[in-house]
């Protein structure tokens, strides 16, 4: 989704904007744009489409240490030059970007308009620099305050003024703003990963807090002129990590992260002595634990998926009710919180729109809400009332797949410390740390021969339709399949619970049509099997995921892909991945841009 970018320093701005824009890449836009204050002048340079095609319209040597950049993914107005970002004010003096949605800036547009102003563009966010400049009597600072003020929605903003070079003002409210510290020079951006090549010291600014740079200093206030004293967070992600490390996208090598990512989610929080799990950041007693009795997961995409496997894992070992719940759904529900129930708002980003503000609306009505976050200091994190940092490390492609398998890492070792206070023995939960603490080196199995699976993208990726079809706890393994392969390959996919195909989906088999089996050797096995047989006669190809050495398997689907040997409950960790390399070797095979799919984001800051 949107990006923004802001430097002041004794540097070029130009460079560093335009790198900062590629390191925001990732998470989905459709143009791009940078303004740059030199003698007294902005330089505004935007176009749609990618940062390569603004990069050769940006001269070499722009000269400007002060500027603003953001990457556009469109919401208002379609995706043209004009409607990029940044956006000025009718005379030129003041310059914004915004990320997020100006609600009432219908409302807005029209009173200014009958003031005599005229818009350029068919966005929402130009209302804001008509607005600075509308309030500016020589304090840029002031009139952001005063022009947020009268904004409904959602923003983070970064503004300059003609007046006020070497001058940025940036302010929140429900998208994320971080500050870079650095030695001389600032900068500010909606996500770390574009300035972590030149600080590792940062600010992350609230809702309703303005801060205000320039390259030697800057202050926090809130909207009402007090100051806020803000600590200074290290971040520990290294540069390395958020670049491609050899492999040709940030998916496949997200993928082959996995057995590495689930191993740091994993360590440190076995306790061997007592056969369970020991999560530091769930600030809660086993006093309180034990008074849990509904767990509710909130997520949307990927990580709602885990949370629908994770739900599945809690009932099985700790006989608690659990759920996973679309978080854009809850919110809207006006939902029943209950005093003894414990939500958890899972997030790889830690700033989906919906996932915060489900959460905010539990937290709102007394609930406690545990934070499942891989970015740390995001704002579910900090907002959460405690939580699990997962330890992927960055994930870059959009479509998510290291995030996944340590989502459920950490909610498998909530389980089992909820399943150890409850119904599992010290031998059951001996076991199922063995199980668990198995699970990297199989994943690395499967990354050892990856031929097969390149083999079926080759012959299947030509098809327009696909069902994924999974039950139990691989029903959502399915859910998850389906999604990855639209996502990277545009191949229309469902996900199904296998037994439910005949009840509708099974009109669509055909022999262009494959169904995606995922069939591991537990109880639901066999049923699995006869819904193959279902497919089979209605000449629909069929593709298996089993577990090795399950040979029936192999007489009935056309093609067969092997998993290792495991414990029932970690098949998902299992399955999920030949899905992911399935999805991106088909996103291969279609020439599609893997790690930035058409029209996606990574992380959604709208609703
Ligand atoms: C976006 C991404 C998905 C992701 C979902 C939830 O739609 O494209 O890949 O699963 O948001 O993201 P989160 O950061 O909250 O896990």
């Amino acid at each position: 989704m949107c990006g923004i970018i802001g430097y002041c320093g004794p540097r070029a701005a130009a460079p560093i904007l335009i790198e900062g824009l590629k390191r925001l890449e990732y998470r989905g836009y459709d143009s791009a744009g940078i303004n740059v204050e030199h003698d007294g002048a902005f330089q505004l340079i935007k176009r749609a489409g990618k940062i390569n095609d603004l990069r050769a319209h940006v001269p070499e040597d722009l000269p400007g240490h002060t500027g603003i950049g953001h990457t556009r993914w469109a919401t208002h107005g379609s995706v043209t030059d004009t409607n990029a970002h940044p956006h000025t004010d009718p005379t030129g003096a003041v310059t914004i970007v915004h990320n997020g949605i100006i609600e009432n800036y219908q409302a807005l547009k029209n009173r200014l308009e009958a003031e005599g102003h005229v818009f350029v563009t068919e966005t929402d966010s130009e209302v804001v620099a008509h607005l600075v400049a509308d309030m500016y009597d020589g304090d840029l600072e002031k009139a952001v305050k005063e022009a947020v003020s009268l904004v409904k929605g959602t923003y983070g903003i970064v503004a300059m003024h003609i007046d006020e070079p070497g001058h940025l003002v940036g302010a929140r409210n429900g998208s994320p703003l971080v500050l870079g510290v650095g030695d001389g020079e600032m900068f500010l951006a909606s996500d770390v990963t574009a300035i972590i090549a030149h600080t590792k010291q940062v600010v992350y600014i609230e809702d309703g807090e303005v801060v205000s740079l320039t390259a030697d200093g800057y202050h926090t206030t809130d909207l009402r002129n007090n100051t806020v004293v803000k600590e200074i967070d290290h971040v520990s992600w290294e540069l390395e990590e958020i670049e491609k490390a050899g492999f040709p996208h940030f998916m496949e090598k997200e993928i082959f992260e996995q057995p590495e990512s689930i191993a740091r989610a994993l360590k440190g929080r076995i306790d061997p002595e007592y056969a369970t799990g020991h999560l530091g950041g769930l600030n809660l007693t086993n006093r309180e634990l034990l008074d849990i009795n509904r767990v509710k997961i909130l997520a949307a995409g990927t990580s709602y998926h885990a949370g629908m496997v994770a739900a599945y894992v809690l009932e099985s070992l700790a006989r608690i009710p659990a759920s996973a719940e679309l978080a854009s759904e809850l919110r809207y529900r006006n939902p029943i919180v209950e005093r003894n129930s414990l939500y958890f708002a899972t997030s790889q980003s830690g700033e989906t729109a919906d996932t915060l503000y489900a959460m905010r609306e539990v937290q709102r009505k007394g609930g406690r809400v545990l934070g499942i976050c891989n970015v740390v200091g995001s704002t579910i994190a900090r907002e959460s009332d405690g939580g699990v940092y997962i330890h992927s490390g960055p994930e870059i492609a959009v479509a998510s797949t290291k995030a996944f398998t340590s989502q459920l890492t950490a909610l498998y070792l909530f389980a089992l410390i909820m399943g150890r206070m409850r119904d599992m023995s010290y031998e059951q939960g001996r076991r199922f740390v063995e199980a668990l603490e198995a699970v990297p080196q199989q994943i690395q199995q499967i990354l050892d021969d990856t031929m097969p699976i390149q083999a079926l993208a080759r012959k299947y990726a030509r098809c327009e339709n696909f069902l994924f079809l999974g039950r139990g706890i691989n029903y959502p393994v399915a859910l998850e399949a389906a999604l990855k392969l639209k996502e990277v390959s545009y191949i229309h996919a469902e996900g199904y619970s296998a037994a439910e195909i005949k009840h509708g989906p099974i009109a669509l088999i055909n022999p262009d049509t494959p169904s995606f089996f995922i069939v591991p050797d537990d109880g639901l096995r066999d049923k699995v099997i006869n819904n193959m047989k279902e497919v089979k006669a209605r000449s629909g190809p069929v593709i298996a995921l089993a577990v090795e050495g399950d040979h029936e398997v192999a007489l009935i689907a056309d093609d067969v892909i092997y998993v290792p040997k495991a414990n029932e409950l970690m098949y998902p960790f299992l399955m999920v991945v030949p899905t992911q390399l399935f999805g991106y070797y088909c996103a291969l095979e279609r020439g599609c841009n893997v790690d930035q799919p058409r029209n996606l984001a990574k992380s959604v800051t709208v609703e």
